[in-house]
């Protein structure tokens, strides 16, 4: 059968090279909920264009990299270190990153904010220009060209540029914020037109597909229709197309036998205790401090249950140049071992807080075992470690307690305890709301996240979101 070429472009490939020896490298499965979605998709004849995650300097090791990756399909673009510190490490994840969740622009320094807001900038079109010259170097007509996240918003209109009739889609995994934040982006408008040059511009929910019409439409003036943008007749088609798991991946998995004796062996460490259990990137919007806080004020009030709960928290390291993340590492090992202090014995702590990454079988075992899952996201795009949870919880119907502030709340809702998680008393109050829940209770709320987990997968929404652009670019030919 007829398979459409697909050109998966985004800033993290879905592997990441560590360097052995001069010409030999390893590769390793990259973290982020990006990766994991697009691991699901299955359907196109694909090829990823993206960064493995290393500087290579030098043309040998560049050349044996670019040979490894070729066997899993995927195509490396080569960021200096300079590029990497001002385009991935600066506007990226120091400026783009905090803005879209709501947290602000950096704020020290002005003047020296505003110079090297400047140079960043500069660099994160020079990167999308980079990818820009791969993407093209590889392109043939009829493929679809899918760009995602901030880390490429300038790349729809470096695209266009090479050729009009591109076939462009661009997907964003953060939310996108209201037009009244976007606003105080000093290139906001730059970078609105330059993800316009798109054909279809996709978000996790229609809130945030909303916020981009309006930004499109106040800062610059546009039309908003139902449809999306109109510039001079030419339309942006802007939609909400909500991601998903490869949910038979995670439910197949606990058949394994190696995921079943680390079940086993996870049952007899914690039995006769609780396992709540958090699962994030060590992040400023996942809102870890304010859960163990949240479980520190559980267990204070809740004198009978110490004993008998453990917070397992696995804290993923990332994006670890960036200062604000530093930061945030010290602020929640002094907040983990103070609360294991005051409330530990000598034979058990209330909270386990991992600082590393688990491998897939691991993550599932976890998953399954887990009583209660807590998300405190203060911001999250839509947080698909809820639907692994839900995914791998048939046997044990185990309760989700999710941040009201993360797109997966809009789908999960009804079955999940949603909270503030700024609102320390409500979460502590819901964590004993999930540890004292009847089973007849749990086993409802299970079954409509179940449902779905199973029916809204990674590849049903890229399925949708290719044939949608397919059709908005037949849509616009029909137009001319
Ligand atoms: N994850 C991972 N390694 C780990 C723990 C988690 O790769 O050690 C994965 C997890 O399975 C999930 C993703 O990282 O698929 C996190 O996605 P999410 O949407 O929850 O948040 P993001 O990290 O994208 O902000
Ligand atoms: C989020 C972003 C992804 C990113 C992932 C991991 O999910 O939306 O684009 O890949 O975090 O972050 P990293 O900086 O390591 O790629």
């Amino acid at each position: 059968p007829f398979r459409q070429r697909l050109l998966v472009v985004a800033n993290r490939l879905p592997v990441s090279a560590v360097r052995r020896g001069e010409e030999s490298w390893s590769l390793e499965v990259s973290a982020g909920g990006l990766v994991t979605a697009l691991l699901g998709v299955k359907e196109f004849e694909a090829r990823w264009i993206g960064w493995a995650g290393v500087n290579v300097p030098d043309e040998a090791g560049q050349r044996a990299l670019t040979k490894a990756l070729a066997e899993k399909r995927c195509i490396p673009v080569f960021l200096d270190e300079d590029i990497v510190h001002q385009y991935y490490n600066g506007y990226c994840n120091n400026i783009l990153w905090p803005l879209f969740h709501y947290l602000g622009l950096p704020q020290e320094d002005r003047l020296a904010t505003t110079r090297s807001f400047q140079s960043q900038f500069a660099a994160y079109k020079k990167a999308n220009q980079m990818f820009a010259d791969v993407v093209n170097q590889h392109y043939e007509e009829g493929d679809v060209v899918w760009c995602h996240d901030y880390h490429l918003m300038f790349l729809p209109k470096c695209l266009k540029d090479y050729n009009s009739k591109m076939k462009v889609g661009w997907f964003l995994h953060t939310p996108f914020p209201s037009s009244e934040i976007h606003r105080t982006l000093p290139s906001r408008s730059e970078l609105l037109r330059a993800v316009l040059a798109a054909d279809l511009v996709g978000f996790h929910t229609y809130d945030y597909a909303r916020h981009f019409v309006s930004a499109c439409t106040r800062i610059l003036g546009l039309e908003g229709t139902p449809e999306g943008v109109e510039d001079q007749g030419r339309l942006t088609r802007v939609a909400a197309f909500p991601i998903g798991i490869d949910s038979d991946r995670f439910i197949r998995a606990l058949e394994v036998p190696q995921v079943q004796e680390h079940i086993r062996e996870l049952k007899e460490r914690f039995a006769g205790r609780k396992v709540m259990l958090g699962v994030d990137r060590l992040d400023m919007i996942k809102g870890i401090p304010q859960k163990i806080l949240a479980f520190e004020k559980f267990l204070e009030e809740n004198s009978s249950w110490r004993d008998k709960v453990v917070l397992l928290q696995i804290a993923v390291p990332t994006r670890t140049d960036v200062p604000e993340y530093q930061k945030l590492t010290s602020q929640v090992h002094e907040i983990v071992g103070r609360i294991n202090g005051r409330f530990g014995t000598l034979t058990a702590v209330p909270i386990h807080h991992l600082d590393r990454s688990l491998d897939f079988h691991a993550l599932c075992a976890l998953y399954a075992v887990t009583d209660v899952a807590l998300v405190t996201s203060l911001r999250d795009g839509m947080n698909l470690v809820s639907y692994e949870f839900v995914a791998c919880q048939d046997s044990k119907k185990g309760v989700l307690i999710l941040s009201e502030f993360a797109g997966a709340a809009q789908s999960l809702g009804a079955g999940a305890i949603l909270v503030n998680p700024w609102n320390i008393t409500e979460v502590a109050a819901s964590i004993g709301q999930a540890l004292n829940m009847s089973a007849e209770e749990r086993e409802k709320r299970h079954w409509h996240n179940f449902g779905h987990v199973t029916t809204h997968t990674a590849q049903e929404w890229a399925e949708t979101f290719v044939s949608e652009l397919n059709d908005t670019v037949v849509e616009a030919q029909l137009r001319i």
